[in-house]
């Protein structure tokens, strides 16, 4: 039997034509080495990056990113919010986008404009039906993060606001992973004692991914009454506990009383405890529960509102500690 020629390339030859496989492993790579260098653009183009993180559930972590950001663009920054849960699609609603699906142009994505021009950008707006939850694999997951990370035209940002599902899951990990220069991470966290417990492993989670800790945010953090009396009359202001709190209204006849629902001083105490900055205290304000279904944030509702105000000091803080050091504090846990 005659055996087949082997076929030679000699110099000058067109080259062999690659195979359906090999044409879609080399798009691949292709697609990966253009995505590679978008991040790397990303990476000059924003220049803080910030993620928001909680031990737990429920503490107020999508209210305190979407609070950040908006206190950021209060002041005219230009600011971008990063919403990477898919199970709760708190995020587009607190910014008025409800509802919103993806804007793909030309294989880039393109954020939607939220309040004060914030760019947003959610995983809810891959959901078909937002009642019906997505049940993910791993892979496919982050892999959507990867691209969210890497094919979002963000243009250029002042500060970039990642907000995250609670605990230390495989989401905070990816980003980590992907995306370069990130400041450091904010941890939200509750008034009560349990706090010190659940952010002492959001610590630990930080330092296992080399991010630094930029601090400890304690949100839901006491909630002022306030009302009308006789000018100069003396109030008694039955706390939770049995504690009685003496207010006296003042010239006009306005008095107020702020009453620590959930205990006081988790957030602070965890600070101290870790030796990481204690970024301040925002109050439990039912605005913000009310912003979350009508569409309108606190901070845009009532932009001189104490709500705001204390967002505004706690920016201020994160502010001084990503411009002035570029890192935050990183720190061994034993
Ligand atoms: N400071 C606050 N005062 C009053 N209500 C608040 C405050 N912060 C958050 N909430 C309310 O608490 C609930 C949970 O808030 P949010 O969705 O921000 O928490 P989360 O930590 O992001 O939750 P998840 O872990 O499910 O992502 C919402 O109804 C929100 O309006
Ligand atoms: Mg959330």
């Amino acid at each position: 039997m005659a055996e087949s020629p082997v076929k030679v390339n000699l110099p000058g030859d067109a080259p062999a034509s690659p195979s359906p496989e090999d044409q879609k492993k080399m798009e691949a790579a292709y697609n990966q080495m253009k995505r590679k260098m978008a991040i790397s653009e990303m990476g000059k183009a924003i220049k803080h990056k910030i993620m928001v993180l909680s031990g737990k559930g429920g503490v107020g972590k999508s209210t305190v990113a979407t609070g950040l950001a908006l206190s950021l663009a209060q002041q005219g920054l230009k600011v971008g919010l990063l919403d990477i849960d898919i199970t709760g699609p708190n995020v587009p609603k607190m910014m008025g986008l409800d509802g919103r699906r993806l804007n793909v142009e030309a294989g880039r994505i393109h954020p939607a404009e939220g309040h004060l021009g914030v760019k947003v950008i959610s995983m809810a707006f891959l959901l078909e039906d937002e009642d019906t939850p997505v049940v993910w694999r791993g892979p496919i997951k982050l892999g959507a993060i990867q691209q969210f990370i890497g094919d979002v035209e963000w243009g250029n940002l002042d500060y970039l606001i990642i907000d995250f599902p609670p605990g230390t899951s495989d989401e905070p990990l990816t980003v980590a992973q992907n995306l370069p220069d990130i400041d450091g991470m904010v941890i939200v966290t509750t008034p009560q004692d349990v706090a010190l417990m659940d952010s002492r492993k959001s610590i630990t989670f930080a330092n296992s991914l080399k991010v630094d800790v930029i601090g400890v945010i304690e949100n839901m953090s006491g909630y002022t009454i306030r009302g009308k009396a006789p000018a100069g009359v003396e109030l008694e202001l039955a706390a939770p506990g049995g504690k009685t709190i003496a207010i006296t209204a003042d010239g006009d006849g306005n008095w107020s009383g702020t009453l620590d629902i959930f205990k006081a001083g988790g957030g602070e105490k965890t600070a101290i405890e870790f030796g990481v900055p204690f970024l301040g205290k925002i109050p439990f304000d039912p605005g913000f529960v009310r912003g979350g279904d009508d569409g309108v944030h606190r901070i845009v509702s009532e932009p001189e509102g104490s709500s705001s105000i204390a967002f505004g000091e706690v920016v201020t803080q994160i502010q001084t500690i990503v411009e002035t050091d570029s890192a935050g504090s990183s720190l061994e846990i034993i």
